[in-house]
């Protein structure tokens, strides 16, 4: 994906809202669509509007121009809108915190700013999209409406707790905690969202979840109840 770049905690100002300005186009377009027609969509925008700059000063016919085929031509508008409002208001720079970014800048709800601030800005605020809602639901086992206010209230306080994850990841053998080796890397927030993101849409699918290469499947209550059969009483830490 031509919009994921390694996170670099020592990027400077000007090139970190750069990152958010590219992050924030391509989850824009992703919004309704697939990462496989997004990719040419978002290469075709980035050479005509490399910067927020360049957008802000486009016109709509060339901004749906370069849309015609995504569909939901309003997300279009919403950029050029959010562009010039980033431009006159924030030195084009989008605001580096979610609650900011949310409050301000036209068609970014409380997704799409954690996508961006996590990914883009290093912020520790969580993600739930349809993916994400779906995934959570299931490790949780939480048979309740889905869109109701205490439902996406539980969902985005797990999505807040998985975000703060800062530490090597550990393993758990027989209740005793030890370090794990697979990984030392630091636990960056936009990594941690995105990797939910992905799970979400890629191995627990809305129909078939492809549950065995899940790494999440130990801990997943979906799929102890599933296979309760098979592995017998679950032992309590
Ligand atoms: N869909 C929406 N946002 C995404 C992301 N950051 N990575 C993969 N798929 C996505």
């Amino acid at each position: 994906m031509p919009w994921r770049k390694e996170y670099n905690p020592k990027l400077g100002v000007d090139e970190r809202a750069q990152r958010a300005y590219e992050v924030w186009v391509s989850e824009i377009m992703l919004q309704q669509t697939q990462v496989a027609t997004v990719i040419p969509y978002y290469n075709r925008w980035m050479q005509r509007f490399p910067t927020i700059h360049d957008l802000a000063t486009a016109n709509i016919d060339e901004v749906n121009a370069l849309w015609k085929g995504l569909g939901y031509y309003s997300r279009a508008s919403r950029l050029l809108a959010g562009a010039q409002k980033a431009v006159k208001e924030y030195g084009g720079r989008l605001p580096d915190n979610a609650k900011e970014m949310e409050a301000n800048i036209p068609g970014i709800g409380r997704y799409s700013a954690g996508a961006i601030c996590s990914i883009a800005y290093g912020e520790r605020v969580p993600v739930l999209d349809g993916n994400v809602h779906r995934l959570l639901s299931r490790f949780l086992a939480l048979h309740a409406p889905p869109k109701a206010k205490t439902t996406l209230d539980i969902l985005w306080t797990a999505a807040q707790t998985l975000v703060e994850i800062e530490d090597t990841p550990t393993t758990s053998v027989n209740c005793e905690t030890t370090e794990s080796s697979e990984s030392n890397s630091p636990q960056y927030p936009g990594d941690i969202n995105q990797a939910l993101i992905e799970l979400g849409s890629t191995v627990c699918k809305v129909k078939d979840p492809d549950c065995t290469p899940c790494p999440l499947r130990t801990w997943c209550s979906a799929w102890q109840k599933s296979s309760d059969e098979d592995i017998g009483d679950i032992e309590e830490c």
